[in-house]
């Protein structure tokens, strides 16, 4: 395996067990909010302490974008780490047992190695690009549902940009109507390493940050999902609307997304 992988495992590993550690004791947990419906608590914020200084340990002039710090700055800057400490804080927080670390290397703007890991499990999602996507070691291959009839999809709703409800409900409605049935799981990085383990058949989400999606997207790609934006181009890492799944879902699921695309929702 990859030195920088494994330097990603570690660092998912560690921060693990902070965070399993404080859902223990979740009545000692701090909790601030940021924004409308938007919370971190100390816990966060001490898991991603624990990452940076596990790549810095290792690689002490990368740089390194993290939700709750931003953007450190290495003097090596082609090498940049993706990191969100804890995908999921409104599920840890309320005692909700589905959360994850997610982790990705991005080397001159292209994302080479992930990890998503779901401490409570212990499921370990990793991939390096070529190389295939794993759960715990053993490979992983997205869905073979070859239209939407039957299938599970994975969504999340826009608490917090509720101007966007009426287009993604009509989205919803309509991926609704053609699929089996829908789970909001409550953290992006898991649902898509759920679509490159073929638990989802696939996933759509509105305006996610990098930190969201860079490792689970690698992930599912090398799993055989393809990620586009709600357009069906490649431009989702900027906007953050996503849409993952294996081919013919994918064109399933776009067909019934764009009809409700508004100017904000184009790529
Ligand atoms: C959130 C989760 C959630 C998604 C939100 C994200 P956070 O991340 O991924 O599933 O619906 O948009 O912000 O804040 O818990 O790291
Ligand atoms: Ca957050
Ligand atoms: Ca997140
Ligand atoms: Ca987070």
């Amino acid at each position: 395996m990859h030195a920088m992988l494994n330097i990603a495992i570690r660092a998912a590993r560690n921060a693990g067990k902070v965070v399993t550690q404080a859902y223990a004791q979740l009545d000692k947990v701090e909790t601030t909010t940021k924004g409308a419906n938007d919370y971190v608590t100390n816990v966060d914020k001490a898991a991603e302490k624990s990452i940076i200084d596990t790549i810095h340990n290792a690689f002490p002039d990368h740089s390194i974008i993290a939700e709750e710090s931003g953007l450190n700055q290495g003097k090596d800057d082609e090498y940049q780490w993706v990191v969100d400490p804890l995908d999921g804080t409104t599920n840890f927080i309320k005692g909700i047992p589905h959360f994850s670390i997610s982790i990705a290397l991005r080397i001159r703007g292209k994302t080479e190695h992930a990890v998503v890991y779901d401490p409570l499990r212990n499921e370990l999602f990793a991939a390096s690009r070529g190389k295939g996507a794993q759960l715990n070691g053993y490979r992983l291959r997205v869905s073979k549902a070859k239209d939407l009839d039957g299938t599970i999809i994975g969504t999340g709703f826009p608490f917090k940009r509720k101007h966007y409800m009426e287009s993604y409900l009509a989205m919803f409605g309509s991926i609704f109507a053609e699929c089996g049935d829908v789970r909001r799981a409550g953290s992006a990085a898991l649902d898509l390493a759920y679509v490159a383990a073929g638990r989802l058949d696939g996933f759509f989400e509105l305006n996610l940050k990098p930190w969201d999606i860079a490792a689970g997207e690698l992930i599912a790609r090398e799993a055989g999902a393809i990620v586009t934006d709600f357009s069906g181009n490649t431009e989702y890492y900027q906007s953050g609307n996503i849409v993952c799944a294996n081919p013919k879902v994918l064109k399933a699921m776009l067909a019934n997304i764009r009809p409700h695309l508004n100017d904000a929702l184009k790529s």
